[in-house]
């Protein structure tokens, strides 16, 4: 997949909703920002526990993503800079129980640190509030790979609620 560099000096990131044809890029950039998320996390699992719970993580990553970008549950919106995708969030409704969910985010590595992915937070959470959401709920991880993700949604005004999961090898 060709690589997609945004010049981090043209950034003025502007927010329009998902298009199918930004698929590649989305997919593309994603992968790029989850990248050092990954490592963390194979870093707290260890190699062993890491390959039996994700195995070929970018695999399994893009394959998320694409469901993601064309399940019509989800409202998708992208961030564009100089007139290309530069990051995107995906947000969902739980009518039943009134918790609206911000389900992915990610920002391109050449565009992160900017506000970008605090703008996105934004765009999700007021649609959220707009559909009759009485809680926006966002989950992530609570290892170092998540520290910028758990920045922007602290300073969005979201609560954390610390949970830990356990894994053992079988
Ligand atoms: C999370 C993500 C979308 C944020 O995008 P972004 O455009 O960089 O976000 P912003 O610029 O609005 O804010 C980033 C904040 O994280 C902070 N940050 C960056 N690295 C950090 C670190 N290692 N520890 C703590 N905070 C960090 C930045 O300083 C900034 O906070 P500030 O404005 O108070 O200085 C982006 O980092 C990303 O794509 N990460 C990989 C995918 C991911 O983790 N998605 C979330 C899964 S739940």
């Amino acid at each position: 997949m060709a690589a997609h560099r945004p010049d981090p000096g043209l950034m003025k990131a502007s927010i329009r909703d998902y298009e199918p044809s930004d698929e590649e890029i989305i997919v593309g950039l994603s992968l790029r920002a989850w990248e050092p998320v990954f490592a963390a996390v194979a870093q707290m699992l260890g190699p062993e526990l890491f390959t039996r719970l994700r195995g070929d993580w970018r695999t399994g990553q893009a394959a998320e993503m694409r469901a993601v970008l064309a399940d019509h549950a989800q409202r998708v919106w992208v961030a564009e800079a100089g007139g290309e995708p530069i990051g995107f969030v995906a947000a969902r409704l739980h009518r039943d129980s009134g918790v609206g969910e911000i389900y992915m985010i990610a920002v391109d590595p050449g565009a992160q640190g900017q506000g970008v992915g605090t703008a996105l937070t934004g765009a999700a959470t007021g649609w959220l509030r707009q559909s009759g959401m009485r809680v926006a709920m966002i989950e992530t991880g609570g290892d170092p790979g998540h520290a910028p993700a758990r920045r922007v949604y602290e300073k969005s005004g979201y609560t954390a609620l610390p949970a830990v999961r356990f894994f053992k090898a079988l």
